[in-house]
């Protein structure tokens, strides 16, 4: 059974389509990898699916259940969680505290709540840094603390949005073992990323946006070798 269905989702600013009728689905427990050039739409498209933007045309199904007109915390509420491309942790805030506030989501105990964060913690390998401050963690560090404060809502859809964006190689490794990891515990994910080597190595499907609209869609096998994907990237550089 699909767990989201996007259906004809158009997205207008003023004059500007950032989605043009973009239609596609993800089964439960996929990865589904959402790629093209700067300004494609990517973003915009996350802000449609979770509740930050309304879609200008269309409707976000999840779960069966239209998300139209629903408020961010509603929908994640019902399972959707998301990072930003700009990570933002409560930089004065420990990292657990930063990860608790993803747990009152579900819980109103604080024991309960830092129960829950210390396992995400966990999860994402950041054990060692449970009670440094979240605004000096280096960048590798602060992605993982935002996935782990994700997590901590305890999602069954993971939207990521180039959460390997400024990593080095190494750390890029971690988050692709991470969000495997991740995919072994039955979390549908959507995964926005630059880096097409990842991309083609941890995604199930992947959809390419151009111009805000869906240019292709397929396994990273049919991806690669589709001309009207090249032409997009190559034309973009
Ligand atoms: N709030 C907004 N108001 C006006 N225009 C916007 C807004 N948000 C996005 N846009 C425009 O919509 C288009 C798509 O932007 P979006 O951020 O979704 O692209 P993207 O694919 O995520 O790009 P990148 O890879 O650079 O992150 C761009 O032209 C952008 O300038
Ligand atoms: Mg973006």
């Amino acid at each position: 059974m699909a767990i989201l269905e996007i259906r004809h989702v158009s997205k207008f600013f003023g004059g500007l389509s950032a989605n043009s009728d973009v239609s596609f689905e993800l089964e439960q427990g996929m990865i589904m990898g959402l790629i093209g050039p700067n300004g494609a739409g990517k973003t915009t498209l996350f802000n449609c699916i979770t509740g930050y933007y309304p879609p200008s045309k269309g409707e976000v199904v999840f779960n069966g259940k239209t998300m139209n007109g629903l408020q961010p915390d509603k929908v994640c509420k019902l399972g959707m969680a998301r990072t930003w491309q700009k990570v933002r942790p409560l930089a004065k805030m420990s990292v657990v505290d930063n990860v608790m506030v993803g747990a009152l989501c579900r819980t109103n105990s604080l024991k309960v709540a830092r129960e829950m964060a210390m396992e995400q913690v966990r999860v994402v390998r950041l054990e060692h840094r449970t009670d440094f401050l979240a605004g000096g963690l280096p960048i590798g560090e602060r992605k993982k603390l935002e996935v782990a404060r994700v997590l901590a809502t305890q999602p069954k859809l993971l939207l990521l949005d180039e959460v390997m964006g400024g990593l080095n190689p190494a750390e890029s490794e971690e988050i692709i073992r991470l969000i495997l990891d991740i995919r072994t515990l039955g979390i549908t994910q959507m995964v926005i990323e630059h880096d097409m080597k990842a991309i083609m190595r941890i995604s199930d499907r992947i959809v390419v946006l151009s111009s805000g609209e869906k240019l292709a869609e397929g396994s990273p096998d049919e991806i690669v070798s589709n001309p009207d994907v090249v032409a997009a990237y190559l034309g973009s550089e």
